[in-house]
């Protein structure tokens, strides 16, 4: 099974993931996490130079042909792979995140930037997205106190961008019912820990 991972910026996606996916280990589960742009050592370089914050005169077109660039080889060398053997993989953002920033936030077009992924990735699609939902005001403030986490190209764009990002989001969910669950990311870790245990395990169970 193929899960992803999207939402704004500081949504708190990454640590909900580690943390449901020790859960599903200590039930036998196989699973392996990954990420993009990266996740593969070919897109990690793709990655070094799309989120470079010296890169300021990267056309928004080429942004979007270097995710795609790197989710192919992700796709390739990795989530076909595990998949085949039968892996539970999670991919913290996928397909969903270039819809939402550069289909919506830069405007290039949602259906110009799935007709770009379908492309790239042979039309594959995640059999689940939880869209961990957060409104971007307080997920910039959380990336703001993480003193941990690097600031990327992206993260420096304005407001109105990340509200774009998040509303183009909330437009996909209800655009694929069948694959989207949206979590409410606003709430106490411990509880959108469990929302996403509970969306995963509930998927599991239909595609047994
Ligand atoms: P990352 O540091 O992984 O951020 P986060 O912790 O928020 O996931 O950086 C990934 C950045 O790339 C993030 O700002 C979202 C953006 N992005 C796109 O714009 N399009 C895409 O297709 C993907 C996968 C990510």
């Amino acid at each position: 099974m193929f899960v992803t991972i999207e939402g704004p910026e500081g949504s708190g996606k990454s640590s909900v993931t580690n943390e449901v996916t020790k859960l599903l280990e200590k039930e036998g589960y196989e699973v392996v996490l990954t990420r993009e742009p990266g996740g593969t050592p070919i897109a990690e370089q793709i990655r070094n130079v799309i989120l470079d914050k010296e890169n300021t005169k990267m056309d928004p077109m080429t942004e979007a042909l270097l995710y795609a660039a790197s989710r192919r080889q992700h796709l390739v060398e990795k989530v076909w792979p595990l998949s085949k053997a039968g892996k539970i993989i999670i991919s913290d953002r996928f397909l969903d995140s270039s819809l939402a920033y550069q289909g919506g936030a830069r405007g290039l077009g949602i259906d110009k930037i799935l007709a770009l992924n379908q492309y790239a990735t042979d039309g594959f699609y995640p059999e689940l997205t939880l869209l961990f939902d957060i409104d971007p005001r307080i997920g910039l403030a959380r990336i703001a106190a993480n003193k941990g986490r690097e600031v990327n190209r992206l993260d420096l764009e304005k407001i109105d961008f990340h509200d774009s990002v998040r509303q183009t989001f909330l437009d996909l969910a209800k655009r694929f019912p069948d694959r989207f669950v949206i979590l409410d990311a606003s709430k106490p870790f411990d509880e959108v820990v469990k929302d996403a245990y509970a969306a995963i395990k509930e998927k599991l169970k239909e595609c047994k």
